[in-house]
């Protein structure tokens, strides 16, 4: 188990660390294993502390926020975190394959400049559909469902509630009880 070296061990533990023969077999362990060798060989996500799939990339991983539990949204392929500001994933929240998390424009007067980042919050229990993209500043409160191939410009704090399209729309609300 070389490989798990390279990782923060607080991120190796969870759900994904416990199975068969005290965990050795877990999914998470052949995450570590095979994710590592995977980024090495393509020499992708080299500095990020927790197994990420090769097929996927973090950019800022020190400015990502997210629970252990949910390491199986870095397993999945196309995503790009994009962390030049703070991304925080809400405990409980599935991202889909090829989903962008953005937090900085290029400056559109000098495609070489940068706008100051800004950061996205994702809620608890959301859901976030394949192909989709959250651009800076969005902040989507707990159970909001992004439909496939969304692109949301906007926030929608309070959650509990289906966006969908480009630009995102509210289609309907989630009748979850909540406090
Ligand atoms: C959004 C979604 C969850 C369905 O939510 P829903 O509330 O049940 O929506 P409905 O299917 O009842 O559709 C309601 C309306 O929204 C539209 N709509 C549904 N999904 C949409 C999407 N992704 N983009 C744009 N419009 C969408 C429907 O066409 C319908 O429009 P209409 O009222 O004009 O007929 C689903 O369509 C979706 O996009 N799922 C994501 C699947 C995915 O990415 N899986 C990845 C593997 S985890």
């Amino acid at each position: 188990m070389v490989a798990a070296k390279s990782y923060d061990k607080a991120y190796l533990r969870g759900r994904w660390f416990e199975g068969r023969l005290g965990g050795l077999c877990a999914t998470g362990w052949q995450w570590v294993v095979c994710d590592a060798r995977g980024c090495k060989k393509l020499g992708v996500n080299r500095d990020v502390p927790w197994p990420v799939s090769p097929r996927t990339q973090v950019l800022g991983a020190e400015n990502i926020s997210f629970h252990p539990d949910d390491l199986n949204n870095f397993q999945t392929f196309g995503c790009y975190f994009q962390a030049l500001g703070k991304i925080t994933i809400g405990k409980g929240t599935y991202i889909a394959p090829n989903v962008g998390i953005i937090t900085g424009n290029h400056d559109p007067m000098d495609p070489d400049k940068r706008l100051p980042p800004q950061p996205v919050m994702l809620g608890e229990k959301c859901w976030i559909g394949m192909n989709s993209v959250v651009l800076p500043g969005v902040t989507l409160g707990p159970h909001t469902v992004v439909g496939a191939g969304a692109v949301v410009t906007k926030s929608f704090p309070e959650g509990y509630c289906v966006i969908a399209g480009n630009p995102a729309r509210m289609i309907r609300k989630l009748d979850i009880n909540h406090e």
